[in-house]
């Protein structure tokens, strides 16, 4: 089953009828009371138990003017729901996150899954017949961020640095369109980055923006400009990237920004609208020691959905030298169903890395392993991407499981490829950081440097 598939009112443009609101960590991070003290006393109340569970992972949505369809702030608003969302939470569908639970790494940052203590207490108290315990149990209210602020600024503060796409007027009616304009860096000295956040402007470019990426171009020999990486990747429900300590993306002077931003038309003018990207750099002098990069890995081959039909296509992808995979991030359209991501090693053995079954093109997330336990691949280590695409009418996202889809950028047709960042490595870096991992897993000091703190859990 896909999402919410058994919601009447579904929208009819799925795909474009989010704006994006999602948690900093943050907020994620904020404490829930011990659901198995709530289970012990035999009384879960909405004050003392449930309140806490929805302020640190429904309410980033579900408040007033923010993604989801309706508030869940006051005990009133939550009793109405209660029921349905027993049912969602109990199949985790809500909170949307899509990476399967059970199979591959688990260990991933800015994670905003319900652990199974959780889940049981939210059953437990609508089961108990929702009760609303005492007020004066409820934890103080939540003070949400100005969506104007940058996600990362709680963390990270204001942007070192901030380059913005040129302004396109977004038509209120007709299909996808794209807007490709170069703009410079306005960098006059090379910088390391650290962390980065495409953003659209607020609120109306978060409505319209499918996509929006900026690639980094760099100026050849020859004199002309090639594209070396992306820098960022932004598709509606994705929050800012922080890199791993060791690593950090090169911005050179006189590079150039080449943004790709697919809007799509929401039935109102929005003129001049601006993507932004924001960075964060490492402070002056310092030399990172590995280099990441964040790139579009394709899956190759035909993907030709016929009325009613599946198709299933692969990707294979190896490098010079070892690498250590920071982040994985499928795509694809309404079609996509699922895609897994493997490593073959040198010597056969096969890993799952990670699996995303329910793919839901409206949450893109960037699943970012902690530190401990981001793949670190030998030489010669393949990494195979899987995806398996579902034109039935089981899938309700599909426009109409009646008709013909093919490869191609419009929203509605099918395209499919990962998003990954790799840190490149030496040999000799390599060696160094399956040691010290070994190291510190032997001695339980896991956990690491250099990430974006808090699994929310
Ligand atoms: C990242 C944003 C997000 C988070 C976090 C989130 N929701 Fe939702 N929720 C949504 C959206 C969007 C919808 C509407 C889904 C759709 O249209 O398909 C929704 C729908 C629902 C519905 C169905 C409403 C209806 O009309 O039937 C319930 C119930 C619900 N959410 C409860 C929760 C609970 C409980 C949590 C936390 C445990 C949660 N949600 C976390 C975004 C979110």
């Amino acid at each position: 089953m896909r999402s919410l598939r058994d919601r009447p009112n579904r929208p009819s443009r799925p795909i474009a009828a989010l704006a994006v609101a999602i948690a900093t960590p943050a907020i994620l991070a904020l404490a829930t009371t011990s659901p198995a003290q709530a289970q012990q006393s035999g009384n879960v109340t909405f004050s003392k138990d449930v309140a806490p569970i929805l302020q640190a992972n429904c309410q980033i949505c579900h408040r007033p003017a923010s993604v989801g369809p309706m508030s869940l702030l006051t005990y009133q608003e939550v009793r109405r729901y209660a029921s349905r969302a027993r049912d969602l939470v109990s199949k985790r569908l809500m909170p949307p996150y899509h990476l399967d639970t059970g199979v591959g790494i688990q260990e991933i940052k800015n994670d905003w899954r319900l652990s199974d203590e959780e889940i049981e207490t939210f059953v437990a108290w609508v089961d108990a017949g929702a009760p609303e315990g005492d007020p004066d149990d409820l934890p103080p209210p939540v003070e949400w961020p100005n969506k104007q602020m940058w996600q990362l600024e709680d963390l990270l503060g204001p942007p070192d640095h901030v380059i913005k796409s040129k302004p396109f007027d977004v038509p209120a009616e007709g299909g996808d369109t794209w807007w490709r304009p170069r703009v410079p860096t306005g960098l006059d000295e090379d910088k390391w980055a650290m962390a980065f956040e495409t953003r659209p402007s607020f609120p109306a470019g978060r409505q319209v923006v499918h996509h929006a990426n900026p690639h980094l171009l760099r100026l050849t020999e020859e004199g002309r400009y090639r594209r070396i990486q992306t820098l960022s990747e932004y598709a509606m429900g994705k929050v800012g990237e922080i890199l791993p300590g060791d690593a950090a993306r090169l911005l050179k002077a006189n590079d150039m920004i080449e943004w790709d931003a697919h809007y799509y038309p929401m039935g109102y003018d929005v003129p001049g609208d601006q993507v932004e990207l924001g960075i964060w750099f490492h402070e002056e002098g310092h030399e990172p020691e590995f280099r990441q990069d964040l790139r579009l890995y394709p899956l190759r081959g035909d993907i030709a959905l016929r009325p009613g039909g599946t198709a299933m296509t692969q990707g294979f992808h190896r490098w010079d030298h070892p690498v250590r995979i920071d982040s994985y991030q499928p795509h694809g359209h309404v079609h996509l169903h699922a895609m897994s991501v493997q490593a073959v090693y040198p010597d056969g053995n096969v890993e799952l890395i990670s699996m995303v079954t329910d793919f839901d093109a409206r949450w893109h997330h960037s699943y970012i392993y902690e530190d401990d336990v981001a793949p670190l691949l030998p030489t010669g280590t393949v990494v195979v991407l899987t995806g398996w695409y579902d034109n039935t009418a089981e899938n309700e996202l599909t426009p109409d499981p009646e008709i013909w889809y093919a490869r191609g950028s419009r929203t509605t047709d099918e395209m499919s490829h990962a998003w990954i960042a790799v840190t490149h490595l030496t040999e000799e870096g390599y060696q160094r950081l399956v040691e010290e991992r070994e190291k510190r897993l032997a001695s339980g000091d896991s956990g690491g440097s250099g990430g974006s703190g808090g699994d929310g859990n």
